[in-house]
């Protein structure tokens, strides 16, 4: 093999399986392709079965096996049932992909209540919580993993109007240390993946208001909110022997957004 097709090599997950939580749509199904396409076999998880059966059929067209697996990521019955079943199929799980949360609110934390915080909590960080630990059983027995974690910019900056959802992400972001740190001897890493707005139906609140759209893309070193597909590349890197040494890491995947510093510049640069 020539040098170039030894270094593409180290990206290739061929013989690998990925499980990847809500996998069927936005930024999970995204990765669920591309994982399929660098030539993985695919765990297709979120709740409703139709959805998934149409990523899974992609899937299969490219020539890699997928299963749907319907799943509540916030019930930890569940979460064990899709272990299982995961599994029974493959034998092993070499990729973890905590990607399903939510955002049920927007406004200012004095109107958050016990079920808002729950429901948040209990998807974006109980839920990554008890399926790494599933998962990671499964890893610790083979003595190799890569789990990757989706968080968000609003883990590392708050949020405006998403307290609760930046509490969870930032969250995710010591999972994330914490995990990398107990399992790197069992040669697990443990990374994550920090978008800004992507254009799904999660964020559609955001891209579809022209004014929030405007400001997010004038504080964008880039011009412009991020496409699902733009997410892909930096996960299949962390699934690959490519990122072999890294662990407990975040990449940040927004375009450049650096509001405070576009501001500030603004005031002493004229525009060109
Ligand atoms: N879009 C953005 O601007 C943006 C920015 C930063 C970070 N992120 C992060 O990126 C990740 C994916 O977001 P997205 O924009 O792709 O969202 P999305 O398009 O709304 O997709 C969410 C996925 O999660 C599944 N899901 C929701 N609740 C679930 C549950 N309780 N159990 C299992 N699956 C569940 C959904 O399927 P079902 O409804 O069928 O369950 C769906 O597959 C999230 O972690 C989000 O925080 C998104």
């Amino acid at each position: 093999m020539d040098k170039e097709g030894a270094c593409l090599n180290r990206f290739a997950l061929q013989h690998k399986v990925a499980l990847v939580s809500g996998a069927s749509r936005g930024i999970g199904k995204a990765i669920a392709l591309g994982l399929a396409q660098a030539g993985a076999d695919v765990v297709l998880a979120s709740r409703k079965l139709p959805d998934l059966e149409a990523v899974a059929q992609e899937i299969a067209n490219m020539g890699q096996e997928a299963i749907a697996v319907p799943t509540n990521i916030r019930d930890l019955a569940q979460i064990d049932h899709l272990v299982q079943v995961a599994q029974g199929k493959f034998y092993h799980i070499d990729i973890l992909v905590n990607n399903a949360a939510t955002n049920p609110v927007f406004g200012s934390v004095f109107n958050v209540d016990e079920k808002m915080w729950d429901v948040t909590m209990g998807l974006n960080l109980k839920g990554y919580f008890f399926l790494s630990q599933a998962v990671g059983k499964v890893m610790r027995t083979r003595g190799s993993g890569s789990i990757i974690n989706v968080s968000s910019e609003d883990g590392i900056r708050p949020g405006l109007g998403a307290g609760v959802y930046s509490i969870s992400k930032a969250g995710v972001i010591m999972l994330t240390q914490v995990l990398a740190q107990e399992w790197g001897h069992y040669n697990i890493r443990v990374n994550t993946i920090a978008p800004g707005i992507v254009k799904t139906r999660f964020s559609t609140a955001l891209w579809s208001n022209p004014v929030i759209r405007k400001e997010t893309e004038d504080s964008t070193a880039l011009g412009r909110i991020a496409e699902p597909d733009e997410i892909v590349g930096a996960a299949i890197f962390l699934a690959s022997e490519a990122s072999s040494y890294m662990t407990g890491q975040t990449i940040m995947l927004d375009g450049g957004h650096f509001s405070s510093v576009r501001m500030l510049l603004s005031t002493i640069v004229s525009p060109d």
